[in-house]
């Protein structure tokens, strides 16, 4: 299949991830960009030889040349673009979360599979080589039965990523960085939910109109209890796990690429060895230029795995059903801030 793809959104994650990376797998394989600043969609044509740009996303779905589209615009237009993406029969790839609810999850999957086509949404985060071992471990039964995960996912207020206000809405907070953690930890867990409890909000009475700091409870149907906090009240950018075993730990900071197992009780040379571990992986990474670029690195085998999940007709890395779990964890986190109550995961799900 000749691949030809549509880009929707010329913002920062296209120009820094997106771009760089198509045009290293394949220097003209991106036929089109639109972004709704028209001036944006030019610049961003001309510095990456891009052919055609436009404000009007309808002109990359509706050309009949381009099979994949790649939607990397703010979160709350993903839905209306995704559902106009599949009634042309594209094939698509979304930037986290899928949409801002649950509802919108169910039709985008509802409608993805009548319609044969296939959907993944970028979770670069899953091929950091640390998550990558963790998942090894896990499957290999190194660490015994999960039985907890402590997770955090810190990321700066007001973010100094992108200009647009866009991320500050109703759950804010939950809908940054948090996706990804809880990508993660569907991912090794491979359960489903039992019950989901969240406090916080504006825990801290900074009087704003959205979400910013929240602490969520997770029961999984294999007995793991997790608690995840998310915060942007910290000024840090942290993606960190505890993975506890009934045979061992996994300690790990996923953006300094660390893992660290450990077996019985913590002791100082354990401490040690999370030192050599921190220092060997930041030589690998600054080797590897990964150091320079963080989780932007792995787009590069994200978009590759997608474009083989195309050409042999398999099922992507990151499934509709993972995308939306994650969007029915978020939902529920939401819930129950805002209602002070314990959502039952299958009710939850059970409603669409
Ligand atoms: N996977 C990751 O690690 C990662 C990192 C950053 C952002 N993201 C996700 O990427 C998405 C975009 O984030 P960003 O930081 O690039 O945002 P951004 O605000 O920098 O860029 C978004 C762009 O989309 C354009 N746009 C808005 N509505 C549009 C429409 N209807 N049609 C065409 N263009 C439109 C805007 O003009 C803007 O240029 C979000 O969903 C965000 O969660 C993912």
């Amino acid at each position: 299949m000749m691949v030809k793809i549509g880009i929707i959104g010329a913002g920062a994650i296209v120009r820094r991830a997106h771009l760089p990376t198509w045009k290293k797998i394949s220097p003209d394989m991106v036929k089109a960009i639109a972004d709704i600043d028209l001036n944006l969609a030019k610049k961003v044509s001309e510095e990456f030889s891009i052919p055609i740009y436009t404000d009007d996303y309808k002109e990359i779905i509706n050309d009949p040349e381009i099979n994949i589209v790649d939607i990397a615009t703010p979160t709350p237009t993903h839905f209306e673009i995704i559902m106009a993406a599949i009634d042309q029969k594209k094939n698509i790839i979304v930037e986290k979360p899928l949409v801002l609810t649950l509802e919108e999850a169910f039709k985008v999957k509802r409608s993805i599979e009548k319609n044969g086509l296939k959907l993944t949404v970028i979770q670069n985060y899953r091929y950091y080589p640390c998550v990558i071992k963790t998942k090894m471990r896990i499957s290999m039964d190194k660490i015994g039965q999960v039985v907890s995960i402590n997770g955090l996912a810190h990321s700066k207020f007001p973010s100094s990523w992108t200009r647009g206000k866009w991320l500050y809405h109703k759950a804010g907070v939950l809908y940054d960085f948090l996706p990804h953690l809880i990508d993660l930890i569907i991912w090794l867990n491979k359960s489903d939910p039992k019950y989901i409890y969240a406090i916080g909000g504006d825990s801290i009475g900074q009087k704003m109109d959205f979400f910013t700091n929240a602490q969520i409870l997770i029961e999984f149907k294999n007995g793991t209890l997790c608690s995840v906090n998310t915060s942007w009240l910290t000024g840090s950018n942290i993606l960190r796990l505890d993975i506890h075993g009934t045979g061992g730990h996994i300690f790990l900071d996923v953006k300094d690429n660390t893992f660290l197992e450990v077996h019985g009780t913590f002791t100082p040379i354990d401490n040690f060895r999370r030192f050599l571990n921190e220092i060997t992986s930041l030589m690998k990474r600054i080797a590897n230029k990964s150091f320079f670029i963080g989780p932007i690195y792995y787009y590069l085998p994200f978009f590759k795995d997608f474009l083989t999940c195309l050409e042999f007709d398999t099922l992507p890395k990151v499934t509709i059903e993972d995308a939306l779990k994650n969007m029915a964890i978020l939902d529920a986190a939401k819930i129950s801030i805002e209602n002070n109550e314990v959502v039952k995961f299958d009710d939850l799900i059970g409603k669409f």
